[in-house]
């Protein structure tokens, strides 16, 4: 099988943990590596959450590397109301014994693609781009090394969830967000438009609680947490489980509707901060940057969650 080496970065948030464990449960996917922005919750905490998740899987053999403890150019702005004060709240995990890498994020992400074969390396961000952004500043011959960037992040039709205007990874760094959608690297984007589509209702969540291991029963223990704010702001049964969306394009991208899209960032404006602008209907004219994921088979989408976590421990 030929494996498609990826590097999550990311800032657990109970959905980057579940995205990781499916990342950790697949083998279509070489997972080189983990690195952790600031995010839901501070570095130190998203650092350490990875570490767990890691472990839980049973993957001490993937490396963590912090990055960023805050965005360029803005203060950081964390999520603890939505994903408690650790950022995986929900588990009591133990202590992990895996350790932190002593490569910070960007250095790992400049070695790993630059030691790689041109266009074969996958990005997967799940949190705010920081990282991504001073990896492409510090080494911009990388742009041409990166396969794609498929990340978790932005929002059209849905609008945002942490302003009117903007969803929370592109809001808490928004010219990180615009030197990556200027970069010139091939992007697919999963905004708030699909991940919407994928709710962790009851039925999903007693399916994987069902699962004779370890990770089915934590994954919907986070999940009952996790949801229980988009459940009172948005009045359905479950909530959007957003970040293993990227995964699961990987693996099943034909789960997934899109459409080629120019994407651009609003960083000046206080009131839009953070806004991708999806010319959706190409009234501008201007190039197509990203392709922007529309609908999603949700059951295909659980069906394939609960088939790989229960491969895991
Ligand atoms: O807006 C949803 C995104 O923000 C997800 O990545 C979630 O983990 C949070 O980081
Ligand atoms: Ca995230």
């Amino acid at each position: 099988m030929n494996r498609l080496p990826i590097i999550i970065d990311t800032d657990p948030g109970q959905d980057d943990a579940v995205a990781l464990l499916l990342a950790a449960a697949s083998p279509e996917l070489e997972l080189l590596g983990v690195t952790t922005v600031a995010g839901n919750v501070p570095l130190s905490l998203t650092t350490l959450n990875a570490r767990k998740v890691l472990e839980l899987a049973g993957r001490r053999d993937v490396p963590v590397c912090a990055g960023a403890d805050r965005p360029l150019d803005v203060p950081l702005v964390t999520a603890e109301h939505v994903h408690g004060d650790t950022g995986l709240n929900g588990v009591d995990l133990p202590e992990p014994t895996l350790p932190v890498d002593a490569r910070h994020a960007v250095d790992f992400i400049i070695q790993t693609l630059r030691e790689r074969p041109a266009g074969t390396v996958t990005l997967c961000p799940l949190g705010p781009l920081t990282n991504i952004a001073l990896a492409l500043r510090r080494a911009p011959d990388i742009a041409t090394r990166i396969r794609r960037i498929v990340l978790m992040g932005g929002g059209f039709f849905e609008g945002g969830n942490v302003t009117p205007a903007a969803e929370f990874n592109i809001y808490v760094d928004p010219q990180a967000a615009h030197e990556v959608f200027t970069s010139g690297v091939p992007i697919t984007m999963a905004p708030l438009d699909v991940t919407h589509e994928v709710l962790t209702t009851q039925k999903r969540i007693d399916a994987l609680r069902a699962l004779p291991n370890r990770v089915g029963p934590v994954a919907a223990a986070w999940m009952e947490f996790f949801e229980r704010y988009d459940e009172e702001k948005y009045g359905q049964d479950g909530g959007p489980l957003h970040d293993p969306c990227v995964i699961a394009f990987l693996l099943q991208p034909g789960l997934f509707t899109s459409r080629d899209c120019n994407v651009r960032i609003e960083t000046q404006s206080e009131l839009t901060r953070g806004m991708t602008v999806i010319d959706w209907w190409a009234v501008t004219g201007l190039p197509a940057n990203a392709q922007v994921l529309r609908h999603a088979d949700a059951d295909g989408f659980f069906a394939l969650l609960t088939e790989r976590l229960a491969a895991l421990p």
